[in-house]
């Protein structure tokens, strides 16, 4: 699972982007809920942004009593890599980037998520506009910060790149596929399932005894090809946000 700071606090990346206050709880329960409400009326936050396990329907109906709108439901895709791994396709070079794929990477990320169904757009009271930075500043930090991204892998196609994969390792025994993207023109053709193949390798070959991925339940093009090679959910979630005006 990835790392999750505890309790509310501020999002300082989210509020330079959308310029009002925002706060985040990365797990919420019912013990957090109260503190975390107060702490938004106390610190004069606009947005607060939660997640909360598909198991805690306790807190998710205390939740929307409160006033929360749910944005989006996660899964977590994992496979285990113990076992003998899926061969690597050989009609597709994959390899890690390099720095001159970086405005390839960058225009990449712009084409396959613009208007992408995040908890972001699901908001109506965000501006379009910002939440698609949101994928193309993922992917920019990826490439110049290795706080934010151990590897990112690239599929190449005809002197042009396919798609990439953002990876990061969440322990010394998970590593996680944080962003999986395929250029419009080059989706059906094999290079997800080679990146999904060749991002199993890369985790296992870090020492990794599992590799997961979160997706959206809705997005079904991004499952189909993990589950075929293996991948099983583990758990699902909400995203809520909550406006205090
Ligand atoms: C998700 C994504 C990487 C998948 O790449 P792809 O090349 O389309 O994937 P594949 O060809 O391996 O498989 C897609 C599968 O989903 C199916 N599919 C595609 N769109 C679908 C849809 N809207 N509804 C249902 N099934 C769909 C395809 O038929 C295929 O299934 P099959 O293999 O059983 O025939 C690509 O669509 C993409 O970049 N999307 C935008 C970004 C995104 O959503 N990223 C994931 C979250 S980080």
């Amino acid at each position: 699972m990835r790392p999750e700071p505890a309790g509310v606090y501020r999002s300082a990346i989210d509020e330079e982007r959308f310029g009002i206050r925002v706060a985040r709880v990365g797990w919420m329960t019912r013990e957090i809920l109260p503190e975390a409400l107060r702490y938004c009326r106390d610190e004069g936050v606009s947005l607060l942004m939660a997640k909360c396990m598909g198991t805690e329907r306790r807190t998710v109906h205390a939740m929307e009593q409160a006033g929360f709108l749910l944005m989006e439901t996660m899964l977590c895709l994992a496979a285990d890599l113990r076992g003998p791994l899926p061969a690597k396709p050989d009609s597709m070079r994959v390899r890690p980037f390099r720095s001159d794929d970086r405005a390839e990477i960058l225009r990449l990320a712009a084409s396959c998520f613009r208007g992408y169904e995040s908890h972001y757009h699901a908001d109506e009271r965000l501006d379009g506009s910002k939440c698609d930075e949101i994928q193309v500043d993922w992917a920019r930090r990826a490439c110049d910060s290795r706080e934010v991204a151990d590897e990112v892998l690239v599929a190449e196609c005809e002197g042009s790149l396919g798609g990439y994969f953002i990876l990061k390792r969440n322990s010394s025994e998970e590593a996680d596929v944080a962003v999986a993207a395929v250029v419009q023109d080059q989706r059906g053709t094999g290079v997800y399932e080679a990146l999904v193949v060749h991002s199993m390798h890369w985790a296992a070959a870090g020492g990794a005894k599992r590799i997961t991925g979160l997706v959206q339940a809705t997005n079904v093009a991004v499952q189909r090809t993990p589950m075929k090679l293996g991948w099983v959910p583990r758990y699902a979630y909400f995203t809520f946000h909550k406006w205090f005006d």
